[in-house]
């Protein structure tokens, strides 16, 4: 498998690097607009091969679509990150633009790829390379959920006192501080619901703290964070390199799932080879139910800021 990750920033640079570690792809290609920092982020990743034990090629690329042909998936971090006090949605300007035309030459160069879409406000831009690329649905994956659930994990083992490895839960809707719906109700140790753990303001309290992870890190390092969103797109690219068929909260285009339509919003999705497989519908309670539906009327709002 062939990977492109544009944007050899600090995010694009971990997805390449947790790419490369866990040996499933034979290239990744890196591409950035700054003059020789994709070269030289490649060359310094493939420097960590004989160490690391991977047998993934690493290159980079200055704005050379050309050396990117034939990727199977390509993932854009391209664009800038929020600083602290910034939300997600304030970068839609100057993000946009630049999804627009880095998916347009992703394309020509890689007809079939699979898109996975890491620039912020993420679920706009998802949509974004929707309404401009016109590509079948399941080739355009947003990454959020899959970020966001890894730190509501993160969240219920520390106030549960216990390894990640023992509990469960997912992260629904938008990838904003305000939309994210962390599904504590159904949330599990070892399959017991953590409500016979937890009291529910210790619950209330994991529920606020993932829904403003993103922003407390950037408030801590100055700009966004990168390990964890390197990681979770190194899940699912995974998954569809080996058509595992896991399934991942992205963010996927709605044409009535959920109720909803015409709006990209984090839903479970199995991924394989053709991106996404499925979307899976569960079953949610009232209380989900409405946030899930408050926080598509919010990225409905910000995806209006795109005209
Ligand atoms: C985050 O939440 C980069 O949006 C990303 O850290």
């Amino acid at each position: 498998m062939k990977v492109t990750v544009v944007g050899a920033g600090a995010v694009g640079a971990s997805c390449a690097e947790y790419i490369a570690i866990k040996d499933f792809a034979s290239e990744v290609v890196l591409v950035d607009i700054k003059e020789g920092f994709a070269e030289g982020k490649a060359m310094d990743l493939m420097q960590t091969s004989s160490l690391n034990g991977f047998d993934t090629k690493i290159t980079g690329a200055t704005n050379d679509y050309s050396k990117t042909a034939g990727s199977d998936v390509a993932v854009i971090t391209s664009g800038i990150p929020r600083k602290p006090g910034m939300t997600r949605e304030e970068l839609i300007g100057i993000n946009a633009g630049i999804v627009k035309s880095v998916s347009s030459s992703i394309l020509e160069h890689s007809p079939e790829a699979i898109i996975i879409v890491v620039s912020n406000p993420m679920d706009t831009m998802t949509y974004l390379v929707h309404k401009s690329t016109n590509i079948p649905k399941n080739r355009i994956i947003g990454m959020g959920g899959a970020l966001d659930s890894a730190r509501f994990k993160y969240r219920l083992a520390e106030a549960l006192e216990c390894p990640t490895s023992d509990v469960d839960g997912m992260v629904i809707g938008g990838h904003s501080d305000k939309g994210m719906v962390p599904l504590i109700e159904k949330a599990t140790r070892n399959s017991v619901n953590v409500s016979e753990f937890l009291s529910s303001d210790r619950m209330d309290e994991i529920v606020q703290a993932t829904k403003v992870g993103g922003a407390t890190l950037t408030g801590l390092l100055g700009t966004s964070a990168w390990y964890a969103p390197g990681a979770a797109v190194s899940e699912l690219v995974k998954a569809i390199a080996l058509d595992s068929h896991k399934m991942f909260p992205c963010s996927a285009l709605l044409d009535g799932e959920y109720g909803l339509n015409d709006l990209c919003i984090g839903v479970p999705c199995i991924l394989g080879k053709n991106g996404i497989e499925r979307i899976v519908e569960v079953s949610l309670s009232d209380s989900e139910r409405t946030h899930l539906e408050e926080s598509a009327s919010g990225v409905t709002k910000t995806n209006g800021l795109l005209d």
